[in-house]
């Protein structure tokens, strides 16, 4: 059963005093907290076995390397992947994308040739395409959301023409909340011939993900937002795919054989590994995931339900207050602006309060300014918060927003 005080014990960082008061720590969408069992596995990796894998002959690097590999099944089976060899661990989702967005544009991308992108993504799902289509001469197409925050599927019909090549899709959006409908998504794209990547930097932590079930053909998440740690994070390509694009950074581990005449690359997915990867990173990332099925995903993900249902009935009720992004389906968070405070000076009062919050264009300026405001505060929560944390959020903002008047 999911006991919310043992969860919170596995969280030490939760268990302390900021200007004097108990943390409550609402910022997870920006980073989560670790649990004991991943600082565990880290302290494990550096005190017992370090060593370089998939070069070094020594025992530890046999054990070293048989973790790596083990983690990247781990991933696999978390995300319903074929073949481990689908799995290339990155240093988050900004590194999956941009090498999707290079190597995807060299292999299928040519002047003219569209990508289509939706208004409500985070920097890292736009900017990566649009260094590809300036390189390829190649044409950026948006994909825009109504106010509720839903994305205007009534349009793909229109987008999607003969020279789209990828669309690219949130599983969640990191300001609005929603969790887009990827089945429909999908479906239309493929349809098109168009292959779709996933961002799931707001969606792997929160919801149930099949890549096979969804026929999804990327899906790229960072390892810090599900609990494991920084500079982690998971590419996901269909085999075909995968085999088909050409290695993004060169270095060691992606090749057979190197001269000057002729240099090979290594088969999947050390192809796209290059360097001495983040292997404890690595490690330490499945063990967040371990740590999530152990814990029950089904109990974990009805938690957040009632917790998400409990919060934006609460913060709704606040007087004065804007949510950005009401959509039906939504992870746990909420942008909001109160009255006429500014954000950042709303989100410092919180923040001594012990609350901490993340305030500002949360590295998505499109879908801020389709709202025409300069920034929003954003609340977001998950399995270790609670329903009395939130009641505190509210009376938070609730004297926070009287000092400001
Ligand atoms: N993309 C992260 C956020 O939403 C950094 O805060």
């Amino acid at each position: 059963m999911f006991d919310i005080e043992t969860v919170r014990a596995d969280f030490p960082v939760l268990n302390q005093q900021i200007y004097g008061r108990q943390l409550i720590y609402l910022d997870n969408a920006a980073t989560s907290q670790k649990p004991l069992a991943v600082i565990s596995k880290i302290k494990e990796v550096y005190s017992l076995y370090n060593s370089n894998i998939h070069r070094s002959t020594s025992k530890l690097a046999a054990i070293c390397t048989e973790e790596y590999e083990r983690a990247r099944n781990t991933v696999r089976e978390f995300i319903n992947a074929k073949y481990t060899h689908e799995i290339v661990f990155t240093s988050g989702t900004t590194a999956g994308i941009n090498m999707i967005a290079f190597s995807f544009g060299e292999k299928f991308v040519n002047k003219g040739d569209e990508i289509v992108v939706c208004e409500s993504e985070h920097h890292s799902n736009i900017v990566p395409w649009q260094l590809m289509c300036n390189r390829k001469g190649a044409v950026l197409k948006v994909l825009p959301f109504d106010d509720s925050g839903e994305l205007r599927l009534d349009l793909l019909d229109e987008l999607l023409t003969e020279r789209t090549r990828l669309l690219c899709v949130a599983q969640a959006s990191n300001v609005l909340g929603t969790v887009n409908p990827l089945d429909k998504i999908v479906e239309k794209t493929h349809s098109k011939g168009v292959y779709v990547l996933v961002d799931g930097a707001q969606g792997i932590q929160h919801l149930k993900t099949d890549v096979r079930l969804a026929d999804i053909d990327f899906y790229v998440f960072s390892g810090h937002k599900a609990y494991g740690p920084t500079g982690t994070g998971v590419l996901y390509g269909k085999e075909s795919l995968l085999e088909q694009l050409p290695p993004w950074q060169g270095g060691g581990d992606m090749v057979k054989n190197v001269s000057f005449a002729k240099t090979t690359y290594a088969e999947l997915p050390l192809k796209f590994e290059a360097g001495t990867s983040n292997y404890t990173g690595a490690i330490a990332l499945a063990e967040a995931l371990n740590y999530l099925s152990n814990k029950g995903l089904d109990d974990i993900h009805s938690y957040e339900r009632d917790l998400t249902d409990y919060a934006l009935k609460n913060i709704a009720q606040i007087p004065e207050i804007t949510i950005y992004g009401t959509s039906k389906q939504k992870v746990g968070i909420a942008s909001f602006l109160v009255g006429g405070a500014h954000h950042s000076d709303m989100g410092e009062i919180l923040d001594k309060m012990g609350i901490a919050v993340r305030t500002g264009r949360l590295c998505a300026d499109p879908a801020i300014h389709h709202y025409g405001i300069t920034g929003v505060i954003r609340a977001s929560w998950t399995f270790y918060n609670t329903k009395n944390e939130i009641d505190k959020l509210c009376e938070g903002i609730e004297k926070a927003k009287k000092m400001l008047n």
